[in-house]
């Protein structure tokens, strides 16, 4: 996509340089594997790693103005938390102001940090890409590397558990979103 300095450049004014490397990053991650996996074309797959935290650091209020104007399906845990605004908030500034119409590309930005089930294999792809770019440190990020490359039914079902584990330690409310991904992927795994 020859437009991805345009969005490049955006991101550096927009973000951090941290997370402007965590979205290069990202970016890389989803290319590589929308090449192990197919199914998704590899620039798609690569812009939408990009754009995924477009939103991140915007101010609260912002965010949420963003996500509630969408329309996108909102749930109520998603409503009171505040970690995973931006997501939905991303999707809708990329159709508003960027004027992106691939519903698929939406759909992976809105929910790269709470899947959901029937995941497409871009929304896939980018939720995992989010979990293991090259810049991660957590200590179990070796092993998710590891499942999603053994395939992706493997790592969502890691990176949900993982997800899923650190909500409860939170003792937050969980996104039936997440628990219907992670049903439906350990389902796939089951014997
Ligand atoms: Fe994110
Ligand atoms: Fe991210």
């Amino acid at each position: 996509m020859a437009h991805l300095d345009s969005y490049r450049k955006y991101l550096k004014e927009h973000l951090s340089q941290k997370r402007y490397i965590h979205s290069m990053n990202v970016s890389e991650s989803s290319a590589e594997l929308a090449k192990r996996f197919g199914g998704v074309d590899v620039e798609t797959a690569r812009f939408a790693g990009l754009v995924h935290d477009i939103c991140k650091e915007e101010p609260q209020d912002v965010q949420y103005t963003l996500m509630m104007s969408s329309d996108l399906d909102v749930c109520t845990e998603e409503r009171h938390a505040f970690k995973v605004w931006h997501g939905i908030a991303g999707a809708e500034m990329l159709r508003r102001d960027f004027g992106v119409t691939d519903l698929d590309i939406l759909h992976a930005v809105r929910y790269h940090t709470v899947g959901r089930g029937g995941m497409s294999q871009l929304e896939k792809i980018v939720y995992l890409a989010d979990m293991i770019s090259a810049e991660r440190s957590y200590p179990d990020v070796d092993v998710m590397r590891r499942k999603t490359k053994e395939s992706l039914t493997a790592g969502m079902c890691y990176a949900l558990r993982y997800s899923l584990q650190k909500l409860l330690h939170r003792e937050v409310p969980i996104p039936h979103h997440t628990l219907d991904a992670y049903n439906e992927n350990i389902q796939k795994l089951l014997p």
